[in-house]
């Protein structure tokens, strides 16, 4: 496992329609919201994506392929795949989500704004088939919902999905600091009630994601609000389309052991 020296040289923008217009992307998220079905999913929607906000979203997609198909597991109301999806029409996506409630209101809001490079579907991930490779599956604070023992055979299954030079993102929630992961497991458990939640430490979802063949690179994001969150960027070793181009990160830090994405920080203005 490497440390990643985060995104704070990330490539925003890089195969982003919305990001190449000024205020395209707070525009989108906007609209997000605004269609939601009932003030409380705006509400809730709007937290989001203060939580995960403009300058994450620019993480996630520099690793998205403009065109092809691409997973969002655990996908809630589906606002980060509509996001991904009005990002880039040729991109195909598919969102699958435990919650009937939340897949119906992702369809429906897909349908207000008139997206149709979306798929929802309700079903639980760890039984979901799929239909053919995807050319990137993301999961945004999906695996501490999973039971412990259920992650590594479910990411092996999700690593066939995956198109060779595909990259598997997941974003979850450290167990580092404590008091981050008391302030995060507080909010989860108004969420979620008593069902089970596990914050992975990351050096051992690392070492999990690597004995399934792949390479990961991991950073944390610092925010003004104290998530722990980590993003583990995941590559097949030797067969990422990523990894035949230079990344001028790299060259400058290899491996730093703290390293945050600066980009991402508390004077950012939340995006939606
Ligand atoms: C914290 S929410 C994140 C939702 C969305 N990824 C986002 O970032 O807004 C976690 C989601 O995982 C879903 N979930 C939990 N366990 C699941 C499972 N076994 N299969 C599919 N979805 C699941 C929940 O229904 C919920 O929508």
């Amino acid at each position: 496992m490497e440390e990643n020296p985060g995104t704070g040289t990330g490539r925003p923008g890089r195969g982003a329609d919305i990001g190449t217009k000024p205020g395209g992307e707070r525009e989108a998220v906007a609209r997000i919201i605004a269609n939601q079905r009932s003030l409380i999913v705006r509400l809730y929607a709007r937290i989001r994506f203060l939580i995960l906000r403009q300058t994450f979203l620019q993480e996630i997609g520099q690793y998205l392929p403009r065109q092809g198909r691409v997973l969002d597991l655990g996908c809630g109301f589906g606002l980060f795949s509509l996001y991904f999806a009005l990002d880039a029409p040729e991109r195909r996506m598919v969102g699958v989500d435990l919650n009937r409630d939340r897949i119906e209101a992702a369809n429906e809001c897909a349908k207000k704004l008139g997206v149709g490079n979306v798929d929802y579907t309700a079903q639980n991930a760890l039984d979901w088939q799929g239909h053919g490779q995807f050319d990137a599956i993301f999961m945004l604070d999906l695996i501490h919902h999973l039971p412990k023992e259920e992650v590594e055979p479910f990411l092996l299954r999700v690593a066939e999905l995956l198109a060779a030079g595909g990259t598997l993102l997941l974003k979850d929630v450290s167990d580092r600091p404590r008091y981050k992961m008391w302030f995060t497991l507080l909010l989860d458990r108004l969420m979620v009630g008593a069902e089970p939640i596990h914050y992975w430490p990351p050096a051992e979802l690392c070492a999990l994601v690597e004995r399934l063949g792949f390479t990961v690179k991991r950073h944390t994001i610092n925010d003004f609000l104290p998530y722990p969150h980590m993003l583990y960027v995941c590559t097949r070793a030797g067969q990422s389309r990523r990894d035949q181009e230079p990344d001028p990160r790299e060259r400058r830090s290899p491996c730093p052991r703290s390293s945050t994405s600066k980009r991402f920080t508390a004077t950012n203005s939340p995006a939606g």
